[in-house]
Formats: structure tokens, sequence, C-alpha cells
């Protein structure tokens, strides 16, 4: 089967080389399914000559050193385009109010708003100890909360906790190996979560990330989040990106994913 879509900027074309490949029983429904994934294709080639107009150049940031215990600057922690981000994620995650878990510390920016939020109580996984140091520091400001924080990496852990009405995660790739598992192979770095982030929440808790994805999310990643939670909802948040970003983002929107369990 044999499948040519021109247009003035670009052709597509498909060549299914194996008969029995999409071979639903009758051939026009075989016909309707190939076209309606070349258009979506080509509609995504649209949609990503827009968005790549705007991006912002960046900085490459080309070694990557391990950080799990590395003491860092707090840009190189999160820069602050993310601010946005973390307001979003922490109303998806605190607004029914309850039990909340945070995956990584990090600057406190994002506990910060937790924090503010009618909630009954906070617990925080972090690896890193200078992090956590500022974790110390952090905490003297919230004497009558229930915050408390659990040592170590997540997934040393996750079984020592209960179940949560929101959970918030934000860690990053710790090293090389970690780049290479939950970003570069997979369709987000949420995923290698998702089944943890699913067990622990409470029936009808939320769960928080955001996605390196700008105006939706792809069709494999709706599929992964359908293995683990009943529905989501997403909320496109505006950034202001600094034209020289050390992330490995420029675009200026994202994608802030609620997913219910
Ligand atoms: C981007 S920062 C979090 C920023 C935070 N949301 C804020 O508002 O400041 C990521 C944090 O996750 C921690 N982290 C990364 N991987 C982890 C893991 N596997 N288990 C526990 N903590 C982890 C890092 O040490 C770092 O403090």
């Amino acid at each position: 089967m044999k499948r040519i879509r021109r247009s003035n900027e670009f052709e597509i074309s498909l060549n299914i080389s194996n008969e029995n490949f999409i071979r639903p029983p009758r051939d026009m429904q075989r016909n309707a399914v190939v076209n309606r994934a070349i258009k979506e294709f080509s509609a995504d080639l649209l949609a990503l000559d827009k968005q790549t107009k705007k991006f912002v150049a960046g900085e490459t940031v080309s070694d990557f050193k391990d950080r799990t215990q590395a003491t860092l600057t707090d840009q190189e922690i999160m820069e602050d385009w993310q601010l946005p981000v973390m307001k979003a994620m922490a109303k998806v995650v605190c607004e029914k109010g309850g039990d909340i878990l945070e995956l990584g510390f990090g600057r406190g920016v994002a506990s910060d708003m937790i924090q503010a939020f009618d909630i009954n109580t906070h617990i925080i996984m972090e690896c890193n100890d200078a992090v956590i140091e500022r974790y110390n520091d952090w905490k003297l400001q919230y004497p009558k909360r229930d915050i408390q924080l659990v040592k170590g990496l997540w997934q040393d852990t996750i079984e020592t906790v209960g179940n949560f009405d929101g959970i918030f995660f934000h860690t990053y790739p710790l090293n090389e190996e970690e780049y290479m598992k939950y970003v570069n192979e997979s369709i987000t770095f949420a995923a290698h979560f998702f089944s943890s982030a699913s067990k622990h929440l409470k029936p009808g808790g939320a769960f928080s990330y955001f996605s390196n994805e700008v105006d939706s999310l792809s069709r494999e990643h709706q599929r992964e989040l359908f293995k683990h939670f009943s529905s989501f909802q997403l909320e496109k948040v505006n950034l202001q990106l600094p034209n020289d970003i050390k992330d490995t983002w420029w675009a200026d929107t994202i994608v802030v994913v609620k997913a219910i369990k």
C-alpha cells in the first residue's frame, strides 16, 4: 500500500510493505485509518512549523554531570521560567486539600505554593543532601504544619508512604543514563512514575506533572496515561522564556497534566 501527500512545503510518502499490517476486515476501513494517520501527521507538521518559528535559541549544555549529590545554584536546580508551571501544578494537586505528596524539593518554590493551600499533610521526597539542607532551613518557617521529608531516591522509598489526595511530580534526570532512559526513550519524563503515582493516589486523587509538549498531548502519551488513570485534563501554561535558556525547552507554552485515578 502506498500513499503520498504533497503540500507546498513537504511531501509525506508512506509505503506499507506488509499486507497484513493494519488489516481490518474491509479495505475501505484500512484506507480510512491509514488516511487519517497521514492527515494527522501532516497537521502536526504544520503546527510544528508555526511553533518552531517562535522558539528561543537557548544555550546547549553538553556535558551531563551526575547531579544526584551535586551542590547546585537556584537556576541550576530550576530556572525561573518554570515558576508559572509550578503554580499550575500546585493548584491541580491541592485544590481539594487533604494529603499531598511532592517529589523533588529543589528550591522549595513549589513547596511554598503547596503550603499556601488548606491541606492536611505534606510529604516531600528528596535524594540530594545539599537540597535536604535547604529543606531543613525552609521547614523552620512552618513550625505548626504537618510536613515530613523522606530522604533518598523515590524509587527506594515510595513503598514506605501511604496514599494521597494529590501527587506533585517534579524530579529531573540525575545522570546521563537516566536522561537516555527517561527522556530520550520515553514519551514523557514522568512516565516512569505513572504506575507508582496511580498506586499511591486515593480514588479521585489528582496527579500532576508537566509534559514537554507545546499545546497538546501526543496519542502515544495519552494511551500511556490511560493505562494507569481513568481520566485527565490539560492546561496550556504561558511562559516567558529567556533567550539563553539552559533547559531543553524553547516554546512559549507547555502542557501541565492533571491525571485522575
Ligand atoms: C527541578 S528540582 C524540583 C524543583 C521544585 N519543584 C521547586 O519548586 O523548587 C528536582 C529535584 O528532584 C530531586 N530528585 C531528582 N531525582 C530524584 C529521585 N529519583 N528521588 C528523589 N528526588 C529526586 C533533585 O535532587 C531536585 O532537588
